[in-house]
């Protein structure tokens, strides 16, 4: 058993207070209290859980989550030129791997992933019928993750940092919408916009499960406090467009992310792992202290 796994179980942390709310009536300047995750984790079909994991772990945590990845899993972290890299994407799959198993209960190795054509992970035979749907997302040693059942979901965080080639990403994946209002920005806004803006549109095209496939151009971020994606028109006609919310969520002073969850009317639940801050080891907590992060 993990030394994490065993803190987690045994930890009778309070429950969060849940946010019974439609995340659109909510989307700007929204500010989530990570809580202690409980002892029993449940997902119904109005829940929405998103965690928050930091990836810095030291390395006798990040070698017992190896022992839990597939092969495969092990095969792609070995091709990461970087031990940094490759200790992180380590623990980032450990961590939904333990997260998973808390849900299932089952091991964390005996859980069994599978992959859409565009590569979006999902659960695998008798796990992918408990309906329970993820994605994750990590950007500089933090990760995002969100768990739903039944419904199609997407994440993505992403450090905010100077992007050299903002100008060309801007022109190949915003809207001629968003082009326009994007230059009226004073520049001091212009960074932290491109980043909500664009992990809204990667939170997206992951809950399609397209990813990079999907036209990003096709889907205008610029959301107006209030609306849903749907508003937005986009996925085509009206009859067959499915509904989405969609939200921001920082989970890091220098990160921007965000949240596509399908359907409406959703039970939003932050939690931090591990569960409580005295958990962390020093390390971490250094590391959680540069990102900002109150916990
Ligand atoms: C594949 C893609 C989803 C990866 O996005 P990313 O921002 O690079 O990486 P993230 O950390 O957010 O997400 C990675 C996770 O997405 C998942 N993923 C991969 N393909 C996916 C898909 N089609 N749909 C949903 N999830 C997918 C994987 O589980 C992956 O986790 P892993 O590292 O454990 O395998 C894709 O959209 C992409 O390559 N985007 C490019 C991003 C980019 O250019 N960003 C510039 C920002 S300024």
């Amino acid at each position: 058993m993990y030394p994490e796994a065993r803190k987690f179980q045994n930890e009778s942390g309070s429950y969060s207070t849940r946010m019974l709310h439609r995340p659109n009536d909510r989307a700007e300047n929204m500010k989530p209290s990570w809580n202690t995750p409980p002892t029993q984790l449940r997902l119904s079909r109005e829940n929405v859980h998103i965690w928050r994991a930091v990836l810095d772990l030291p390395s006798e945590s990040v070698q017992e989550f190896k022992g839990s990845l597939s092969i495969d899993e092990r095969m792609k972290a070995e091709h990461f030129r970087y031990e940094r890299d490759r200790s992180r994407f380590i623990a980032a799959r450990g961590i939904l791997r333990l997260i998973l198993a808390s849900y299932l209960s089952v091991y964390p190795g005996a859980i069994r992933f599978c992959y859409g054509k565009d590569g979006k992970p999902r659960l695998e035979n008798i796990f992918g019928k408990t309906g329970i749907q993820f994605s994750l997302s990590h950007s500089e040693g933090l990760a995002l993750y969100v768990f739903t059942q039944g419904r199609q979901v997407g994440i993505d965080v992403e450090y905010m940092r100077e992007i050299s080639e903002m100008k060309e990403i801007i022109e190949q994946f915003f809207s001629v919408r968003e082009r326009t209002f994007f230059d009226t920005l004073p520049t001091s806004e212009k960074q932290e916009t491109f980043f909500k803006w664009w992990t809204r549109k990667e939170a997206f095209a992951k809950a399609t499960g397209e990813g990079l496939s999907y036209p990003l151009d096709g889907f205008d971020a610029l959301l107006a406090k209030g609306k849903s994606v749907e508003s937005l028109g986009i996925l085509g006609g009206a009859q067959e467009r499915p509904r989405w919310s969609i939200w921001d969520v920082r989970p890091a002073e220098e990160f921007a992310g965000a949240v596509v969850v399908e359907g409406g009317s959703l039970d939003v639940q932050y939690w931090q792992w591990p569960g409580k801050s005295r958990d962390y080891p020093e390390r971490i907590r250094s590391n959680v202290h540069s990102f900002n992060v109150s916990i």
